[in-house]
């Protein structure tokens, strides 16, 4: 563990296209996005999906879908006409879903995690796995980059409050610093919106768009805290629990 004078580094990239501004320096990559690709990974591997490919382009998806796999395809927040599933969080949690493995592929969060996939270890966050989440990256003693997917390669106001919310829980934890202004802002975004979230997003553009599509339960669901421990771990491709990994053992 570190000392004081040896603490390690959280920090926040608000966006996929920043990723190469912030990523020297960090092994550990927690991709974030809250609406909704994450919260759903996540939710797909509590509820017993043994793994999920996390695909960048439609194309690559169809290629799976050829091969037999089960595909999810998210675009602009609608189910992919000609895939079997989407991107709600709800839908992983169907027990015909147990133990097999699905390739997804969503408008930001898959292309944010195939961004992050170079580096040494690549871990799913969301508000819903936030406590053991932390809990987990504390004892790893490394430096952690919070990836936001955003929206196209913008900001978003969702993944800077759980990016926030990861950083503030790190910092309390007395072993690490953050030195960008990222981090910080994200921290007193996450603040002021912790005491009611749906409401403080009431104006962003993407839960603006999953109410359009009437999918204010989604959101509802994946702006609850730690109603989900666990971690998915990118391993050779793949999202599985972290469970199934050394790692969690060394620890
Ligand atoms: C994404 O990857 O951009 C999203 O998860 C969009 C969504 O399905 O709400």
């Amino acid at each position: 563990m570190t000392t004081s004078q040896e603490l390690n580094k959280v920090e926040v990239c608000f966006a996929p296209c920043d990723f190469h501004q912030y990523e020297e320096g960090f092994d550990l990559i927690v991709v974030i996005d809250v609406l909704r690709a994450t919260s759903a990974i996540c939710t797909a591997i509590e509820y017993g999906v043994k793994g999920i490919i996390p695909v960048a382009t439609i194309e690559e998806a169809l290629e799976y879908k050829r091969k037999g796999y089960i595909v999810a395809a998210e675009r602009n927040g609608a189910i992919v006409e000609g895939f079997d599933i989407g991107n709600s969080p709800y839908t992983y949690m169907k027990p015909e879903l147990k133990g097999k493995t699905i390739a997804l592929t969503t408008t930001n969060g898959t292309k944010a995690i195939r961004i992050a996939e170079q580096k040494k270890t690549v871990v799913i966050g969301s508000l819903n796995n936030l406590e053991s989440l932390c809990k987990w990256l504390v004892i790893q003693d490394q430096n952690v980059l919070v990836l936001a997917s955003g929206w196209k390669d913008k900001f978003n106001l969702e993944d800077t409050i759980c990016g926030g919310a990861i950083t503030d829980m790190l910092l309390q934890s007395g072993h690490f610093t953050s030195e960008e202004d990222s981090s910080v802002a994200a921290k007193f975004i996450y603040r002021s919106a912790r005491e009611n979230m749906f409401a403080y997003l009431k104006a962003s553009s993407h839960r603006r768009r999953l109410r359009a599509l009437d999918l204010n339960a989604d959101v509802s669901y994946c702006l609850t805290p730690n109603n989900l421990t666990a971690i998915p771990i990118l391993k050779d491709g793949i999202l599985v629990p972290l469970e199934n990994v050394a790692e969690k053992l060394e620890v």
